[in-house]
């Protein structure tokens, strides 16, 4: 069988990793992928945005099954176009992948069904945002509508950041026409748990929960970034606040997409803040987490190709899906000066003996030499029967990778462990 996974960083280097258990499969490309995800995949030099471009190479190759992992091809309808050519796949269509690409409609979709999430208002002229910020509650969260690698949220502390952050969407542009409308919302305070899940539009199956890492420096400072590192299970996700977000939050969700016709399947990301009014809603992907992905799937004990495929054919119900109760942690080396400004072009050592728990993110190879490529370099994880050792294990594994410039965060999962006890 020959799949294709579309994407290159490190959460498709798991994906592949974890795909590959299959011996059924017998080759996986990535589409582009990257210099680590070369030693486990075939690489191909197609972007993951470039849809014509996949599609064709799909068509061409004979491709039986394709994994769309990034949210951007997927918002561009990359499912829809693969589907058309009579290649299945795991991942929403476009008119399902909104419930990422656009805030405004996921925040309308919470509003009209009665989901937990943060109260709000939209706006697409920059008057009324500045208006309405006169007399709003402080602090406040303003959000681009649209996709911006990440970035386009702004928790802004006083009157005068709110203010020069709606002004530097939607007057600077500063994530382009992701900024022309925005939702300003209510802040939310409480701990954050990633949970991602498998839906074939009428089951769903919550994956083990986890825990991101998002800003720069230990301790939780600096600036947000894509994610230095994650554990899993989130301690903060309890069984009594699982049931409720099953009731409350995840399967009403499933529903109100199938009942708005944009029946959703493939990995729906649920980001949910515990706050003391029960759990609520800070952002919906639709697509696996990363890094969490990196700490989620070494934790599922059933094979990947045959859960994704059952969520493809609507069989998700029938279909067993198993996950460790031990833990997992990774932890990003990134590129020193990530994410503003950092050198690229370094040698990175991998001993053989940790090869295995490496999910690479950004890293070319050059004369057959893999040199970091990106801002976060790769992911190394470790699972073990404790979060604690899990930890240890990973940092020890972090230690023995060496490349110039490398960073990384001391304190993954400090705060997991003292809401263990
Ligand atoms: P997002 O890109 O939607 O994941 O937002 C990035 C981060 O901003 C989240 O992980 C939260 O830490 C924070 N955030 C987003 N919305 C809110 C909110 N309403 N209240 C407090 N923090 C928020
Ligand atoms: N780790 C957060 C995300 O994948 O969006």
């Amino acid at each position: 069988m020959k799949l294709m996974v579309v994407g290159g960083g490190g959460r498709e280097h798991a994906i592949i990793k974890k795909l590959k258990e299959n011996p059924a499969i017998d080759t996986i490309y990535a589409l582009p992928g990257n210099g680590g995800i070369a030693a486990d995949a075939v690489c191909v030099g197609i972007a993951a945005t470039d849809i014509s471009g996949i599609v064709d190479f799909a068509v061409e190759n004979g491709i039986d099954y394709a994994v769309v992992a990034p949210d951007d091809p997927l918002v561009l309808g990359c499912v829809d176009r693969l589907e058309e050519k009579g290649i299945p796949c795991f991942g929403p269509k476009a008119n399902a992948a909104i419930i990422e690409g656009s805030k405004i409609f996921s925040k309308d979709l919470m509003k009209k069904y009665g989901i937990p999430t943060a109260s709000y208002q939209t706006f697409n002229d920059m008057q009324s945002a500045l208006e309405y910020l006169e007399t709003a509650d402080m602090p406040i969260v303003i959000k681009a509508d649209g996709l911006a690698l990440g970035k386009g949220v702004i928790i802004a502390e006083n009157r005068d950041d709110a203010k020069q952050a709606v002004i530097s969407m939607m007057q600077d542009k500063q994530f382009g026409k992701s900024g022309e409308n925005i939702v300003i919302e209510e802040f939310l305070t409480g701990p954050e748990v990633s949970v991602l899940s498998f839906t074939d539009g009428k089951t769903v199956v919550p994956m083990i929960s986890s825990m991101d890492h998002k800003r720069a420096g230990d301790n939780d400072t600096g600036l947000n970034t894509g994610g230095m590192g994650t554990v899993a299970p989130n301690p903060y996700y309890t069984k009594e606040i699982a049931d409720r977000c099953m009731k409350e939050i995840f399967i009403p969700t499933i529903d109100a997409m199938n009942r708005e016709g944009r029946t959703f399947k493939g990995c729906l990301y649920f980001g949910l803040m515990i706050t003391a009014k029960g759990p609520k809603v800070i952002e919906y992907n639709c697509r696996f987490g990363d890094p969490e992905t990196q700490v989620v799937l070494p934790l599922l004990e059933s094979d990947l190709y045959t859960v994704m495929r059952a969520v493809t054919d609507g069989k998700l119900a029938e279909c067993d899906v198993r996950f460790s109760d031990k833990h997992a942690a990774c932890v990003i080396m990134a590129s020193k000066g990530y994410p503003v400004h950092y050198e690229k072009g370094y040698p990175i050592t991998i001993p053989d003996t940790v090869a295995d728990s490496v999910y690479v993110a950004g890293a070319a190879l050059k004369d057959g030499q893999l040199v970091t490529s990106g801002g976060r370099v790769l992911g190394v994880t470790a699972v073990d029967n404790t979060l604690k050792s899990a930890l240890d294990m990973a940092y020890e594994k972090v230690r023995k990778i060496t490349f110039e410039n490398a960073y990384y965060r001391r304190d993954i999962g400090q705060r997991a462990l003292k809401a263990e006890v």
